[in-house]
């Protein structure tokens, strides 16, 4: 059982390369992002407020975020986790590694996915997401098959994401450079931390990754 972090900006690719983990090694990716966009679909009122901070690009509190987290934990029957998204703040990071330790589980690397700026604008909002399958495209490097149906599950449902727009983007950066980004002189100095060059192509961060986990 193998347990990692993507750790990176919004637009990194974190969600394009847990999902091929998910595939080739049965892994479980816990993505907060999808946990809280579902979330919002419950009609609730914490999902109406998860909603609205969602929208606006800012992090959602770290009560609501370890508390989706820990319910995740339980299950252990799988080729480990992938936190995608989590932790977001020295809180969170706190928080999971007193949880790793009451499951007996262990962390075995934090993954830095670095990517410029600039290139994050056009990932963002080039990006759609498959509503069948979750499936990630993008306009230019990955577009959807010309039959307009997904290649992964052929659903026609192409979402795009309320926060996937250049204000919330700017947002979305500046939280992660104030309260995210600090994350990584915190895993450096536990020794967990590995970087790769997420401007590379998809298959080449694959191939990074795979390095990283020892294959
Ligand atoms: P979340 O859903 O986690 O979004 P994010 O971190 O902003 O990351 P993204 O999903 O946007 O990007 P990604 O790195 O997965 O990139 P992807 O693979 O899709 O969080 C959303 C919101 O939820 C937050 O703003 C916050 O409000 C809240 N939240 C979530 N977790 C929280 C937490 N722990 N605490 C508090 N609040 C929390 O790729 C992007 C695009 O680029 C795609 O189109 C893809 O095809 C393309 N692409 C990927 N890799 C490559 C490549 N190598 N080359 C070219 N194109 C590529």
């Amino acid at each position: 059982m193998t347990n990692i972090i993507l750790l990176g900006p919004p637009g990194a690719g974190k969600g394009t390369q847990a999902r091929y983990l998910v595939e080739s090694r049965r892994m479980v990716q816990l993505s907060t992002g999808d946990m809280l966009r579902e979330a919002q679909t419950s009609g609730t009122e914490m999902g109406k407020k998860v909603a609205a901070i969602m929208a606006e690009g800012k992090l959602v509190t770290d009560q609501i975020v370890i508390g989706l987290i820990r319910e995740k934990l339980q299950d252990t029957s799988h080729g480990g986790f992938i936190f995608d998204g989590f932790p977001r703040t020295l809180a969170q990071a706190d928080a999971l590694e007193r949880l790793l330790r009451e499951m007996h589980l262990k962390l075995d690397a934090v993954i830095e996915m670095q990517v410029d700026d600039d290139a994050l604008v056009a990932r963002i909002t080039g990006r759609s997401t498959c509503g069948g399958c979750g499936e990630v495209y993008h306009d230019q490097t990955k577009p959807w098959p010309e039959d307009g149906k997904c290649a992964n599950c052929g659903s026609t449902d192409v979402q795009r994401r309320a926060d996937d727009n250049e204000d919330s983007l700017k947002t979305r950066l500046m939280e992660y450079y104030k309260k995210t980004s600090p994350l990584i002189g915190y895993y450096y100095a536990k020794g967990n931390l590995q970087r790769l060059d997420g401007l590379a192509s998809i298959e080449e961060v694959r191939k990074s990754m795979a390095w990283i986990m020892g294959e």
